[in-house]
């Protein structure tokens, strides 16, 4: 098997969080800190409300701009919802999917997801693929069976360059709890979720998707994480609310 170099890709998650100020002030510190880094793909998430003001901010810089969800139909009669081209038109390149507080309150099944996930590919956009266990389930041992059946149905009959695509592994017990997983029990879920891309896609594809890791993620617990052979970045929630925490955890990954 030859190891592929894999470019480290560090996503900031903001949820339901910042006003249209509140994200040009982060966005223009972030810029400041890191629109000369090239070794590392450095990604905003906004709330859609702050799509636009964040993306005119990044528009001539590296970092590139994601959305949080999408709707799989394109336009059309569905109140409250956005589709692919939607995002594109404001220059977004990555929307996140299947986030665990999207299956968690809103319902969102594999089936869901995996329609959403064709319909981004459709869309020229890169999904960022959320899977993981609660903390029953991990208790239960359950972890490699849930994540895996995450990814087996979400990833069903895709087509377009898979090698694109982002996995984030987000054990539902670490995010914004401060409870991180530990750099061995991460790597253990990335190697066992390389493994089923492997199954599902073929070698190469497995082994050039980029993995994620997220929950909890912080400075301090950033550079450890990342230092692990499948884990290839991060997905950020509250420490990427803060221009400073956010750009160290970037720094880390250089
Ligand atoms: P957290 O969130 O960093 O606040 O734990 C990560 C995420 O949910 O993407």
């Amino acid at each position: 098997m030859v190891q592929k170099f894999r470019k480290k890709i560090i996503a900031g998650n903001w949820k339901m969080n910042k006003s249209v100020a509140e994200a040009e002030d982060l966005a223009s510190g972030i810029r400041r800190a890191l629109a000369e880094v090239a070794d590392v793909d450095v990604v905003l998430c906004p709330p859609f409300t702050a799509t636009k003001v964040v993306g005119d901010i990044i528009a001539d810089t590296a970092i590139k701009l994601g959305a949080q969800n999408m709707h799989w139909e394109g336009y059309g009669a569905y109140t409250g919802e956005v589709c692919a081209a939607m995002l594109r038109d404001l220059y977004c390149h990555y929307v996140i999917l299947g986030h665990s507080e999207r299956r968690m309150y809103f319902h969102e099944t594999d089936e869901v997801v995996n329609r959403k996930i064709k319909a981004a590919l459709e869309g020229n956009l890169i999904p960022i693929v959320c899977v993981g266990e609660t903390q029953e389930e991990r208790e239960a041992e359950q972890t490699e069976e849930v994540v895996g059946r995450q990814l087996r149905n979400g990833l069903v009959d895709l087509s377009g360059d898979l090698k694109k695509l982002v996995i984030a592994y987000e054990p539902v017990w670490a995010i914004g709890t401060g409870l991180t997983a530990s750099p061995q029990q991460a790597q253990d879920v990335h190697a066992f979720i390389r493994g089923v891309l492997q199954e599902v896609f073929d070698e190469d594809t497995a082994q050039s998707i980029r993995i994620q890791y997220g929950g909890s993620m912080k400075p301090a617990n950033a550079v450890e994480l990342l230092a692990q052979p499948d884990i290839d970045g991060g997905l950020i929630g509250g420490a990427a609310l803060d221009a400073r925490s956010f750009t160290e955890i970037v720094q880390a990954a250089q």
